[in-house]
């Protein structure tokens, strides 16, 4: 069942009993049988919430939005799709910290949207899920998204609303602060994007159908191999190697950075040794990116909008959703930006040129950088600064949600079951709870929660509203449970989501 089934607002509540089986482990929870009652997004508990987030001096920043039908000039091959403001990323929306943004967004598709503010830690009735936190906004419609903007950091947006996360509509969110200690001199924002729609007729909906056929067709086979690409393999013509089937099922035909392809690349320019901040987000639907820039190492300052301490790297890795900054200080010259999909042919690039240089532009058009190999940032070591580090004490219980389903039937769940028949993971407002993310499949899963920040595990763990989980592996992470309403936990890949791999973090009383 896809999220997005129930277009109804008056939604189902979920009565559960405590320590519902499916949910995992209860170390020391409490074992009674009382029901507790949701804490929907009509909660008055979601109003109080967002009085303690208003801080005095703080303004309002007002934007227009619009959704509709855009056309995106790929290098001269011009494709339609949708997109926000007419472009492809959107406009970037800038705000401070603290801030009350109010978006009057107005949807001119042809189908009902909304919008979900990617890592943002706002007020649940303004998060942007259908049927959960909002009703769907219909073709022709308005809506007024208001919220008090909490933390600095880069972050985006896009709807959520079905395949849609495949096609245009996404925008990076920029929140500054002058509390934010780090200092550069200029800053750039790079979106990365898997691009299908509209090339040679394909659409998200096509490539979903693809997908659940051939996972079919493979039942049975022993392992993935062969069955893992949907779309537009006839194009491709090549084997599939392990890695892809690991790494993305779909063989896009474009990566692009910006809206642009490598035929087409942007260019950035600074000046030779000045501190140059990159906001990297990607914005893709089933690629994770590995970025490098040719002959110059990097410092890794943020994860998913908060703070680590600063690490030098070659190369970082981003799955979708995530979102990674870093300083480079160019030396002197021209220099490929790149992000190679993992796993997949081609790649997204861009330039970087310091304004001292004639160099004539030589643009990238596909192969790895010698820093793709070098060394790999690991979030799993950086440490979250002091002001970043998570609060609260240590869990008091521990969930386990398992990552479960595969290619052969193309059913993705959590808990063996998908999203509509899941078990929402209940928590209590102001309890600190790990919650143990186990991959029980062949395929890496980048998994998102909504409204709040995982702590990565260990002292002082990176702050993440992302978490990519390798195939077999599991990730422990920390949740605060400081936000209260239903957020969505899901993979962040669209269409293991729209298959159903999704749960629901409850708020309950
Ligand atoms: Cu960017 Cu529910 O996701
Ligand atoms: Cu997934």
């Amino acid at each position: 069942m896809s999220m997005d089934a129930t277009s109804g607002w008056s939604r189902r509540r979920f009565l559960v009993t405590s320590g519902a089986g499916a949910l995992g482990v209860l170390v020391g929870g409490c074992g009674s049988d009382k029901k507790r009652e949701a804490i929907e997004a009509t909660n008055s508990a979601v109003v109080k919430r967002e009085r303690q987030r208003r801080v005095a001096g703080s303004r309002r920043k007002v934007v227009d939005l619009v959704a509709g039908a855009t056309s995106l000039d790929l290098a001269g091959r011009v494709v339609q799709t949708v997109g926000y403001g007419g472009a492809v990323p959107g406009p970037e929306i800038r705000v401070q910290a603290g801030d009350e943004l109010e978006v009057r967004f107005r949807n001119e598709l042809s189908t009902p949207t909304t919008i979900h503010w990617h890592g943002l830690a706002i007020r649940n009735d303004m998060d942007g899920v259908p049927a959960m936190t909002q009703p769907q906004i219909g073709p022709g419609k308005s809506f007024t998204y208001r919220f008090i903007v909490p933390d600095a950091g880069t972050y985006w947006f896009h709807p959520h609303m079905g395949l849609d996360l495949d096609r245009g509509l996404y925008a990076p969110i920029v929140v500054e602060s002058p509390d934010e200690s780090i200092d550069y001199d200029s800053e750039a924002t790079l979106v990365f994007d898997d691009w299908l729609d509209g090339i040679d007729g394909a659409t998200p909906e096509q490539t979903y159908q693809n997908l659940v056929a051939k996972g079919g067709m493979n039942m049975g086979g022993g392992g993935m191999g062969g069955g893992g690409m949907g779309g537009m393999d006839h194009e491709m013509g090549g084997t599939i190697t392990e890695s892809m089937t690991d790494f993305g099922d779909v063989a896009y035909s474009l990566h692009l950075v910006n809206g642009r392809p490598p035929e087409d690349q942007l260019t950035v320019e600074a000046a030779a040794g000045s501190r140059v901040r990159l906001r990297l987000v990607n914005a893709g639907s089933d690629t994770v990116y590995r970025f490098a820039i040719g002959g110059q190492r990097m410092t890794v300052t943020h994860l998913d909008g908060f703070p680590i301490e600063p690490v030098k790297v070659d190369t970082v890795r981003l799955s979708m959703g995530e979102r990674v900054d870093v300083i480079v200080q160019p030396t002197s010259g021209v220099w490929p930006m790149q992000a190679v999909p993992e796993g997949k042919p081609g790649s997204a690039a861009a330039i970087l040129r310091t304004s001292d240089s004639h160099a004539t532009v030589t643009p990238t058009m596909g192969d790895r950088l010698a820093e793709h190999d070098r060394r790999l940032f690991d979030d799993t070591k950086a440490k979250a600064t002091e002001a970043a580090t998570l609060k609260g004490d240590f869990p008091g219980r521990s969930i386990e949600l398992a990552l479960t389903g595969g290619m052969s039937s193309y059913t993705w769940g959590i808990n063996g079951r998908s999203f509509g028949d899941h078990r929402p993971l209940e928590v209590e407002h102001g309890e600190r709870v790990q919650v143990v993310l186990r991959n029980n499949t062949m395929m890496v899963h980048p998994m998102h929660v909504h409204g709040h920040t995982f702590a990565l595990s260990g002292q002082r763990g990176a702050r993440k509203d992302t978490v990519l989980v390798y195939p077999g592996k599991a990730v422990s992470v920390d949740l605060l449970a400081d936000n209260p309403g239903q957020w969505m936990l899901h993979c962040h890949n669209t269409y293991h989501l729209e298959a159903g791999m999704a749960t629901e973090l409850s708020y309950v009383q």
